[in-house]
């Protein structure tokens, strides 16, 4: 069977888009490859679950809206959508700024490892599953994100590097993680993958002199996607009211707290890419929580709350502990270990004040769905 096609953003499947010409060509990959292996706290990871219990589904609870959704995926409004077209203007790669160009870059590459880990994941559930609406679902989910990803390979490539997905998803270090803890986490990352992208959007729609890469542009379209793989996710959960009660509460405070955290640090650790995207990273960083918030209200019966006075003080620590334990890494000796135990004792610490601020209840709604608003 021959499923060449010319890009990945024709593809009608995961397997057409992994197959398309654009995946093919790797370009000085090491480095940016390199940096895609990185398995550390700050870096996205891959993932493997318990696949039968994950395809032992049963969305019947759910079935008006799950249809629908499914519907909405199959009709592909974006095939098509991720390639270089008129819009995509010449990025001047020789001239950018090197210190905006490393962290733009990494940025990419980040972007990239988390579209892919998607890929990865859904697609082996895709594989193993034999449930029928588990299966459809995660080979569009799949599908998505093998574009995304291979969109963003297409900008890098303009750099003269790209990452080799094809040896990511053979070398990287799996992480295993129980279902529930997939759908926190997954769906958790779809939305603020949704809140990241729209923010920066909406906002360079106002600012359009600090759009210094056409990416952006495709943004719209992009985070629309993020939003119906959050919206599945949150059927998933509604089918089994347990995952979201009792002392699994704890666990989504866990999630929100940890990811939200995560964010926080990664982005400060890019000083020249906000100033460049005219962006304070504080002000994006709480448009960006007050978004995922109030959309995660659909499912989880908390919210982080962000308003409290401990909040962003905290938030504060937790990243100047991290930038110590990065220099601490740079370091040999007795000063790397000392720098490194007092770093990771402060960030423990900096979580832990973090997680015990005192969350939002309210009551979910019975309809779960939402439309992207933003
Ligand atoms: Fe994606
Ligand atoms: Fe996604």
């Amino acid at each position: 069977m021959n499923i060449q096609t010319t890009h990945s953003a024709d593809a009608s499947t995961v397997e057409e888009a992994l197959a398309a010409d654009n995946q093919g060509a790797v370009v000085d990959s090491e480095g940016a490859t390199a940096l895609a292996m990185q398995n550390t706290l700050l870096t996205p990871r891959f993932y493997t679950t318990d696949f039968d219990e994950m395809d032992a589904i049963d969305v019947s609870p759910v079935r008006e809206d799950w249809d629908k959704l499914i519907g909405q995926m199959k009709a592909d409004p974006n095939k098509g959508h991720f390639k270089k077209n008129e819009d995509w203007d010449h990025v001047d790669w020789e001239g950018m700024e090197p210190a905006l160009k490393r962290e733009f870059i990494d940025f990419l590459v980040s972007s990239c490892t988390a579209e892919f880990s998607g890929c990865v994941l859904y697609k082996e559930m895709k594989r193993r599953g034999s449930n029928d609406d588990i299966v459809t679902l995660f080979q569009l989910m799949a599908r998505d994100e093998a574009r995304h990803a291979g969109f963003i390979n297409d900008a890098l490539r303009e750099a003269g590097v790209s990452v080799n997905l094809g040896f990511l998803t053979q070398k990287k270090k799996y992480t295993y993680f129980r279902p529930k803890f997939i759908y926190y986490a997954t769906y958790l990352s779809e939305k603020i993958g949704y809140a990241r992208y729209i923010t920066i959007f909406r906002h360079l729609e106002e600012n359009p002199q600090h759009r210094f890469h056409p990416i952006f542009k495709w943004f719209r379209e992009w985070c629309n996607d993020e939003f119906s793989h959050g919206e599945a996710f949150a059927l998933l959960m509604k089918t089994d009211p347990k995952l979201t009660s009792g002392r699994n509460v704890w666990w989504i405070k866990f999630f929100l707290t940890a990811v939200y955290g995560t964010m926080y640090v990664r982005d400060h650790q890019r000083p020249e890419f906000h100033k460049a995207l005219g962006v304070d990273p504080d002000w994006y960083a709480y448009e960006v929580f007050k978004k995922t918030s109030d959309i995660s209200k659909q499912v989880f019966p908390i919210t982080l709350d962000i308003d409290h006075p401990r909040w962003q003080p905290t938030l504060e620590r937790l990243q100047r502990a991290n930038v110590d334990l990065a220099a601490a890494e740079k370091k040999t000796g007795l000063a790397r270990i000392w720098g490194k135990a007092g770093g990771s004792a402060r960030a423990a610490l900096a979580f832990i004040g973090l997680f015990t601020i005192p969350v939002k209840r309210h009551t979910v709604p019975v309809q779960t769905r939402l439309e992207p608003a933003y």
